[in-house]
């Protein structure tokens, strides 16, 4: 079963009320395989379901008499004013849900005011993308190295005259999570991968082609090899295990980013929330942290900055706005659950970013 090119994308305002209204009109308009392989995850979907469920486990206790109003979402990371601590992280071949692809879902994500993560199997080239995210906005960029030394050396340089701002290094699928809905709709992807061109074609290659061709025997010396050809910061995507975090910083690693790729690699293990609190004490304040993977409210978000993350990314949620609204919807997901945060700050007492930080969640002894 083949994909089709997605044509006669809509790009506008978009209609929903939450995450399932936007699941519910994305596998309206994309494919069924690419839908497929953008909305499923790995074997039995323990994980991808306890990405959202696990928020459940630490509760927000509401405060009342705080003297709070209209708590401010915006502030500044790495000397960018952000409008929220939402950011967009990297997802491959947005070409899949919208016509336009990277250039719309970056223009949406620049029109929100927040950091854009273009990933390495993009399916625009990151010339297009920060074109189309302009020079507002912090470009991050996702790296999935080649096995090739001196290509990695080459996409390290496009990512530098391109104006990232930081480099992701992905180390938690060096080989694809087991990922029956591909198989069973034949998934393969139906567009090219420009920026990874020199050692991926990607039309045509099922996801485990492309991870297998991409370099998969990671070590902290990759770490090293990208922070001595780069000024830019490495952050260590996929981290989960307090040993993880000195092994990446120990390396050369200046950002820890918390994710179990949205429950699509190891089935069976831990929800991405569930780790975070780990690993935030392992960091200790030495770096900041990302956290991404089953992040659909504003609560998610309000839960994921009081344990500990710097930033927390979404994944799906954008790219179903994108699906359905083009830039206009990637923005309208954005500004939906910068709402979002805005009602739960206000109902739990806390005006700033850092009173957030400092606020302490109760464990549910209740589940
Ligand atoms: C991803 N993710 C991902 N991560 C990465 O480092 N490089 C990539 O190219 C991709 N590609 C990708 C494609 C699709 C369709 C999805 C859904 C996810 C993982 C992504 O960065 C992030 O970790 C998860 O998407 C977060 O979970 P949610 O928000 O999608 O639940
Ligand atoms: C995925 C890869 C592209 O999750 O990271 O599909």
């Amino acid at each position: 079963m083949s994909n089709s090119y997605i044509t006669g994308s809509f790009e506008g305002h978009i209609d929903f009320i939450n995450y399932q209204d936007l699941v519910e009109g994305a596998s309206k308009v994309i494919p069924g395989p690419s839908f497929g392989y953008i909305h499923s995850g790995a074997e039995d979907l323990y994980t991808y379901d306890q990405n959202v469920t696990a928020f459940n486990h630490k509760l927000i206790v509401p405060h009342v008499l705080m003297d709070v109003e209209q708590p401010d979402t915006s502030f500044t990371f790495d000397n960018d004013k952000l409008t929220a601590p939402i950011i967009m992280a990297p997802v491959a071949a947005h070409a899949l849900a919208h016509e336009k692809a990277e250039e719309a879902s970056a223009k949406g994500v620049s029109d929100f005011g927040t950091i854009y993560t273009a990933s390495s199997f993009a399916s625009r080239s990151l010339e297009d993308i920060r074109a189309a995210a302009g020079t507002t906005s912090p470009l991050w960029f996702q790296f999935y190295m080649s096995k090739d030394d001196g290509i990695n050396l080459n996409i390290i340089d496009i990512a530098e005259r391109n104006g990232a701002k930081a480099i992701i290094l992905t180390a938690d699928a060096t080989v694809g999570g087991n990922r029956e809905t591909d198989r069973r709709t034949g998934f393969t992807f139906p567009v090219p991968l420009p920026i990874v061109k020199e050692y991926q074609s990607g039309v045509g290659q099922t996801m485990d082609t492309v991870y297998n061709s991409a370099k998969q025997k990671l070590s902290p010396k990759d770490v090293e090899f990208i922070a001595s050809h780069s000024k830019l910061p490495v952050y260590v995507k996929g981290v989960q295990a307090r040993e993880d975090v000195n092994r990446s910083l120990d390396a050369g690693a200046k950002g820890i980013w918390v994710s179990n790729h949205g429950g699509r690699q190891l089935d069976g293990g831990p929800a991405a929330f569930d780790s975070l609190q780990y690993v935030a004490e392992a960091v200790d304040g030495r770096v900041p942290i990302v956290f991404d993977s089953g992040v659909r409210r504003g609560q998610h978000i309000f839960k994921a900055l009081a344990s500990g993350a710097d930033l927390v990314a979404i994944g799906r949620p954008a790219i179903y706005g994108l699906s359905l609204g083009g830039s206009t919807g990637t923005r309208e997901v954005f500004e939906h659950l910068k709402h979002e945060l805005e009602i739960v700050r206000q109902l739990a007492g806390t005006q700033t970013i850092e009173d957030i930080r400092n606020t302490t969640l109760r464990n549910n002894n209740f589940i």
